[in-house]
């Protein structure tokens, strides 16, 4: 056989098989090597030799391979997801096909599965774990059933914030995912499938797609810095002494200058893939605004005992603090709600934004005071949910009553109208049967105010609070324009490619 002849058959060969395993999906050739080669490219070279190369019979059959060959490949070319954005119906007899199309538009229009995970032994990210969310929907929002609470948060996602989670998922009705109502319904069958029943109940959306617009909000240009002078600026400021990015190296504890304690943080070398340059900027200036899950910090007085340390995880019977001893050990406590120490409330105003789970109050036209769980809130009630039952109270109410409860060392119990002091002053003065009475605190063995009681976690940021006075503007938008590159791949490359330049500079 003369080479030419080898090279055709080679061809041929090479072109059927590449053909097949293209159309198979295969992975690409050769398998062990680092850089592989599409089965497309493959093809393609074979197809070229065998039109140049064959005579005009292989030249058909060569010809007819690569128009199906074309075909499959633009038909490869439109994204996966558009199987579920024709979703024109959705049959419910069958709720598991529902929940199978959901799970399309979750991973792909929906852009769902960008922000959350489902998998637990995923790493903490600043959206919730959906896991089991279809067990969890139904705690989340006292009184709220799971479905109801799913549509919440898919259509308004802001108006009942997972506790630690900022305002980051969009309105995925609005452009530019624009879910239609029934992409929406069939995620919600999804997410219900996960670990709960799909409830196949129609609902009508709480929002008004007419009103809505179509063009996403335009964000105003931020960025005219420079990346590699915020490189610098981040460097200086030793963000990356707790922020990991991946081609900055991190110092060694102790070697910055910086007087903050360093503390684990989020890794943010993919920070700008799935976040606008508003929450960057706001992450730095206002820390506390938004406080990525996981990594708050919390002073938690319960049981009789104070907890300092990171809020790992909270929800409406529970909080997790994870704190660290004097050897460096790291603890986990699980806190009821319950165990929390009572805190006077105050100012009625804001309660739920100021942290406050549970009230306890004495309404001017009742006796015994009242303690609920916070459900919603307005400027002039409050809503507990009490036992079963919800109950609005008033805030103004003829003032709620101020009462303290004193116990003294003989055991006696003393309820009182307040007038003022603690346990930490001299005196309490109460008004008691309509007369002023004075009660000495060393004869007292507790006194519990109770015009209004709360369970309150302040969350705090453990980054520091001074970057804003630190930086000057430019440096801010230096730091920003540096920080927007920091979308993953590319940033990696860009940063090692600077990084071996700088090295070969030196
Ligand atoms: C840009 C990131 C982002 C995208 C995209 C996103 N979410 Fe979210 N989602 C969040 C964040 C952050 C929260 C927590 C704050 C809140 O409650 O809004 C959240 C909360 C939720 C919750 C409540 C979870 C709980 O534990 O109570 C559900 C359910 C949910 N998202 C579903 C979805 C679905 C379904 C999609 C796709 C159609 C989606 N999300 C797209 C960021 C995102
Ligand atoms: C003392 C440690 C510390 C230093 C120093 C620090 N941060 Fe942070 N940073 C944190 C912690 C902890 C969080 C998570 C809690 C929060 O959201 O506030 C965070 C959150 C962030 C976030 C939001 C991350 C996310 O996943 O949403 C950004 C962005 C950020 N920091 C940027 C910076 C920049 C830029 C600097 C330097 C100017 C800096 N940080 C310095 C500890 C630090």
């Amino acid at each position: 056989m003369s080479t030419n002849t080898l090279i055709k058959i080679a061809s041929l060969i090479i072109m059927v098989v590449s053909f097949i395993a293209y159309i198979a999906g295969a992975s690409a050739f050769p398998i062990a090597s680092e850089n592989l080669l599409p089965w497309s490219v493959w093809f393609i070279v074979s197809v070229v030799v065998n039109i140049i190369l064959w005579h005009s019979v292989i030249k058909l059959l060569t010809f007819s391979l690569a128009v199906i060959w074309f075909y499959a490949f633009v038909a490869g070319l439109v994204p996966e997801s558009s199987t579920a954005v024709n979703l024109t119906e959705l049959d419910w007899s069958d709720p598991d096909a529902v929940a199978e199309q959901g799970a399309l538009v979750f991973n792909g229009k929906g852009q769902c599965s960008a922000c959350h995970t489902v998998d637990t032994s995923a790493p903490k990210g600043r959206c919730p774990d959906l896991t089991d969310i279809g067990v969890h929907a139904a705690n989340r929002q006292p009184g709220m059933d799971a479905k109801t609470y799913l549509i919440e948060s898919l259509y308004e996602p802001a108006k009942y914030l997972v506790p630690g989670y900022g305002k980051i998922m969009p309105d995925v009705w609005k452009a530019p995912i624009a879910l239609s109502k029934l992409e929406i319904e069939a995620v919600i069958a999804y997410l219900q499938s996960q670990g709960g029943e799909i409830d196949p109940t129609p609902y009508d959306e709480p929002i008004d797609r007419a009103d809505a617009g179509t063009v996403a909000a335009a964000l105003p240009p931020l960025l005219t810095g420079d990346a590699a002078l915020g490189k610098k600026v981040f460097v200086a400021a030793a963000c990356h002494s707790c922020h990991v990015v991946k081609g900055i190296e991190s110092p060694v504890v102790g070697e910055t200058t910086q007087d903050f304690e360093v503390v684990t943080a989020p890794e943010l070398s993919e920070i700008a893939a799935f976040n606008d340059m508003r929450y960057l900027e706001e992450s730095i200036l206002k820390p506390g605004a938004q406080i990525v899950s996981g990594y708050g910090a919390v002073t938690v007085q319960a049981k009789g005992a104070t907890f300092q340390g990171t809020l790992v995880s909270q929800d409406t019977e529970k909080i997790v603090v994870r704190t660290k001893t004097a050897d460096g050990q790291e603890e986990e406590h699980t806190i009821l709600l319950s165990e929390l120490d009572d805190e006077p409330i105050e100012d009625l105003a804001n309660l739920k934004a100021n942290g406050y789970f549970t009230l306890t109050l004495t309404p001017a036209d009742a006796d015994a005071p009242r303690t609920g769980e916070i459900v919603e809130e307005t400027d002039d009630t409050v809503t507990l949910k009490i036992g079963e039952e919800t109950q609005t109270l008033s805030k103004a109410d003829a003032d709620v009553k101020s009462q303290m409860t004193v116990i003294t060392f003989d055991g006696d119990t003393i309820v009182g109208e307040y007038v003022s002091g603690t346990m930490d002053d001299d005196e309490i003065i109460l008004i008691v049967d309509g007369s002023e009475e004075v009660f000495d605190t060393f004869d007292l063995e507790e006194a519990t105010y109770a015009r209004a009681l709360g369970k309150k976690l302040l969350v705090t940021s453990p980054m520091p609070e001074n970057f804003p006075h630190l930086f000057s503007v430019s440096d801010m938008s230096h730091l920003l324009a540096f920080l927007s590159t920091l979308t993953g791949e590319t940033a990696t490359a860009e940063t090692e490619s600077e990084e071996a330049g700088e090295a070969a500079a030196e």
